[in-house]
C-alpha cells in the first residue's frame, strides 16, 4: 500500500475538464488497491498568468519538482502564442520539460475494434495499429536562438533556429532502441536528411547507435514520406523516433488512426528517479480545444490514459495501470462515446458522464 504525491497542473480550456476525470480514475485506484494519492492542483497558463502573474510561478515549478509525478491538462487561448515570452500560458509547457529536463515523450498509438469507425480512415487500414512514437522534447525548432521577428524598413523577416547536439540525438536514438527491443524490434527514424543538416547529424548519430542494437532493424524515414506511410500503411510502424516538431505534427495526424485527439495520451521522461520510479508529466496530446470549452464535450479519455501511463512509469503501479486501460476499453466496448468519437451508433454522453463510466469499472461496479 503505497502513498504518492501527484502535481496536478489542468490549465486552460478544456485542460481541467478532463483533468479532472483523470484525477477521479486515480482516486478510484487508490480505493480499490488501498493506496494514498495526495493530488496537490495548481494554476498553470493562462489561468496563472491572470491570478500570478506568469504562466507558471517558481512555487508550482517547486511542487513539481518534489512530486512524484506531474499530471498536466492543456495550456494554451485561442490566439497565436509566442513561447518565448514569459506571460504567453505556452511558456509554462516549455519551462517545464526544460527544467525538469524531460527530454522523451512517449506517445503509443493504438486502434481500439470498436472505434475503428470512428476515423475517416478504411477499417481494414487502421485494423491491430499498434505504435509508439518518441519525439524528442527540449531541442530543436521549438528552443534555438535566435526566434524572432524583425520588423525593417523594407518589410519584416523572421527567423527560427534548429539546433541539435550530437548528445540530444544519441539519448533520444538509445531511448528509443531499447524500447523497441521490449516491443517488435523494429525502429524507424524521422528526419529530413536530403534538406536539414539537423537531421543530417540525426542520420549519422542514429546509424552509430544502431550497432549497439544488432537485434533490432532500424529503417530513416522522410519526414514528409512517413506523413504519407502513417496513413497509408500505419501497421507497418512499431517504433517512431524523431525530432521535436517532426514529433510534434506526425502524432496530431496519427491521432486519427485512433479515431480522436481525445484518445491519445503522453508521458513525457527524463533519467530522473524517484523512490518510487521514473519521474515523468504525462498529458493528453490535444490542446485547449477552445471551440468546445464549457460545453461537456470533451473527451476525457486521453486524459485518463495519460494517467494510467503515471501510475505505470513514475509509481511503478503496473497492475494498477493496466486496471484504467482495462476500463477505458470497457466503457468504449459498452458504447460509450463522447461526440468526437461517436460516429453513426454509440451513446452520447457528456466529458463527466464518460468519466464517471470509467470509475465505476476501475471500482470493479461495473
Ligand atoms: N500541450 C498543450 O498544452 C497543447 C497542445 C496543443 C495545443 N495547445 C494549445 O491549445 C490551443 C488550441 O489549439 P488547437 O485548436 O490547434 O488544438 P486542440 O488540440 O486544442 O484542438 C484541435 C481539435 O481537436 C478537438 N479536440 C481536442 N481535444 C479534444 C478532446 N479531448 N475531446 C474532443 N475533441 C477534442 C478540438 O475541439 C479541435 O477541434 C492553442 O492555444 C494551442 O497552443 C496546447
Amino acid at each position: 500500500m503505497g502513498t504518492f504525491t501527484i502535481a496536478v497542473l489542468g490549465g486552460d480550456g478544456i485542460g481541467p475538464e478532463v483533468t479532472a476525470e483523470a484525477m477521479a480514475a486515480i482516486q478510484a485506484v487508490g480505493t480499490r488497491f488501498g493506496h494514498t494519492f495526495t493530488l496537490r492542483e495548481a494554476l498553470v497558463g493562462q489561468a496563472a498568468i491572470e491570478a500570478e502573474g506568469e504562466a507558471i510561478s517558481s512555487e508550482t515549478m517547486a511542487l513539481c519538482q518534489r512530486s512524484d509525478a506531474v499530471l498536466f491538462g492543456a495550456v494554451g487561448g485561442a490566439g497565436v502564442g509566442r513561447p518565448d515570452a514569459k506571460a504567453q500560458p505556452e511558456n509554462a509547457l516549455f519551462r517545464l520539460r526544460k527544467e525538469l529536463a524531460l527530454f522523451a515523450n512517449l506517445r503509443p498509438v493504438r486502434t481500439l475494434p470498436e472505434l475503428l469507425s470512428a476515423s475517416t480512415l478504411k477499417r481494414e487500414t487502421l485494423r491491430g495499429v499498434d505504435m509508439l512514437v518518441v519525439r524528442e522534447l527540449t531541442g530543436g525548432l521549438y528552443y534555438g536562438k535566435p526566434s524572432e521577428i524583425r520588423e525593417g524598413e523594407g518589410g519584416a523577416s523572421s527567423v527560427d533556429t534548429m539546433v541539435y547536439t550530437e548528445a540530444e540525438i544519441e539519448r533520444i536514438v538509445h531511448y528509443a532502441f531499447e524500447l523497441a527491443r521490449e516491443r517488435r524490434k523494429s525502429l524507424t527514424s524521422v528526419d529530413k536528411a536530403n534538406v536539414l543538416s539537423c537531421s543530417r547529424l540525426w542520420r549519422r548519430v542514429a546509424d552509430r547507435v544502431a550497432a549497439e542494437y544488432p537485434d533490432v532493424t532500424l529503417r530513416h524515414l522522410l519526414v514528409d514520406s512517413c506523413a504519407m506511410a502513417l496513413i497509408r500503411q500505419p501497421r507497418d510502424f512499431d517504433v517512431i523516433v524523431t525530432e521535436n516538431m517532426f514529433g510534434d505534427i506526425l502524432t496530431d495526424e496519427a491521432s486519427m488512426l485512433a479515431g480522436s485527439m481525445g484518445m491519445l495520451p503522453s508521458a513525457s521522461l527524463g533519467t530522473r528517479q524517484t523512490k518510487h520510479g521514473q519521474f515523468g508529466l504525462y498529458e493528453p496530446i490535444h490542446g485547449t480545444a477552445p471551440d468546445i470549452t464549457g460545453q461537456s464535450k470533451a473527451n476525457p479519455l486521453a486524459a485518463i490514459l495519460s494517467a494510467a501511463l503515471l501510475l505505470r512509469y513514475s509509481l511503478s503501479l503496473t497492475d494498477e495501470a493496466h486496471a484504467v486501460e482495462a476500463a477505458v476499453r470497457g466503457v468504449i466496448a459498452a458504447g460509450y462515446r463522447t461526440p468526437d468519437i461517436a460516429g453513426a451508433r454509440g451513446r452520447v454522453v457528456s466529458t463527466r458522464e464518460m468519466g464517471a463510466q470509467v470509475v465505476a469499472r476501475i471500482a470493479g461496479a461495473r
